[in-house]
């Protein structure tokens, strides 16, 4: 990441502004440290058989969407705590109506109280950015979503970009690149509605015509099948179970978890902490923690930032439309007003 890709990311207009953010945002955030694993040492087809392609190698899969079926793989293990992680590139031009899921769960295992943690995509329109949402359950809190929706700095269908999900008992983290975008810490008010039983990967396409593209307005259009997704450099950290044994001993996993905790994934430095922040200023357009109308009572988790939450709407939405040039005019007019007011280190920083 970095000067590199950003040097060669932006050759085309409205975007002098994005070459910015996004040369800021990717900078100086280095690397994961990471251990790849080939697709059969970790994960399984799941459905779709023909639709889901390995490479050669054994190290890349590709997802397929046609008008028979999508298509999904899964760990061939569960995890309690870990680190979920995969680079993915989606499918390109006409995608309404698809969504392609990363998502760990347990829902085969306990389908009354499942818990999950989803990075979602959800289709759009030719010459639309694409979208995505992440999300928390816990022990079934299905009809408590915790979604966030977000913008990305770059196409996620032109080049590999790394998603990923670390759980451990104290916090999740959802990371694009390695910059974190979400973190919820573990809050004894969430209850059981913090995710806390073994869980296994997902990694799925499908067809959600019916709500994934502005509500359901745009459908699946099969002439440009098959739809086709790539997933390599394929990570899973963390403290695997049999499944069988839904309830692991309290200290079956108490080694992992601590070397889980202490990767650099897992320590989110002040710098990338601003990098979290301006992600969420300029990307994030709903949030659940600001949807009043949704969730009278603030849920326990959320860090309410007062400067995060001026953009929303009581329904969670942004105030002020949501296109990224908007949005953008905006920060800079803020900035701008700020720098005024003498403010100092953040801004030197900004842009
Ligand atoms: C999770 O759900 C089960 C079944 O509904 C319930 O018995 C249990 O107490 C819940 N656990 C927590 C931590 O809330
Ligand atoms: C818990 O799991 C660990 C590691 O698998 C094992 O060594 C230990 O004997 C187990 N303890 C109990 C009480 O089952």
């Amino acid at each position: 990441m970095g000067l590199l890709s950003c040097s060669i990311s932006e050759t085309i207009t409205p975007s002098l502004l994005f070459f910015f953010l996004f040369c800021f945002i990717g900078f100086g955030t280095a690397t994961f440290n990471v251990t790849t694993l080939a697709f059969d040492e970790g994960y399984n087809p799941l459905f779709g058989d023909g639709n889901l392609v390995r490479s050669p190698d054994g190290h890349s899969v590709r997802l397929l969407l046609d008008v028979y079926t999508g298509s999904g793989f899964i760990s061939s293990r569960m995890y309690q705590h870990g680190f979920f992680s995969a680079k993915i590139k989606l499918p390109s031009d006409y995608t309404a109506g698809i969504v392609v899921a990363f998502y760990t769960s347990n829902g085969d295992v306990f389908e009354k109280n499942h818990d999950e943690l989803d990075i979602e995509f959800l289709g759009n329109i030719e010459g639309k950015p694409w979208r995505f949402q992440t999300n928390v359950y816990g022990n079934g809190s299905t009809n408590r979503g915790r979604e966030e929706r977000y913008n990305l700095w770059f196409d996620p269908s032109k080049e590999f970009h790394r998603y990923s999900i670390l759980w451990t008992a104290k916090n999740i983290i959802f990371y694009v690149d390695e910059v974190p975008i979400r973190e919820v810490v573990r809050n004894d008010a969430m209850g059981g509605d913090y995710p806390s039983k073994p869980m296994s990967l997902y990694a799925t396409i499908w067809d959600a015509s019916s709500w994934a593209t502005n509500g359901g307005k745009y459908k699946v259009n099969y002439e440009y099948a098959p739809f086709t997704s790539e997933f390599k450099d394929l990570v899973l950290d963390g403290c695997a179970i049999d499944p069988i044994q839904k309830f692991p001993n309290s200290t079956a996993c108490s080694e992992t978890d601590t070397w889980l905790e202490s990767r650099d994934y897992a320590v989110i430095t002040p710098k990338s902490r601003s990098a979290m922040r301006r992600f969420r200023q300029r990307y994030m357009y709903y949030s659940y923690c600001y949807d009043n109308v949704r969730y009278p009572i603030t849920p326990p988790e959320c860090a309410v930032d007062s400067n995060e939450k001026q953009r929303f709407r009581n329904t969670g939405r942004l105030r002020f439309g949501g296109s990224h040039r908007k949005q953008a005019r905006m920060e800079r007019a803020r900035r701008k007003r700020r720098s005024r007011a003498a403010s100092v280190s953040d801004d030197q920083t900004d842009m």
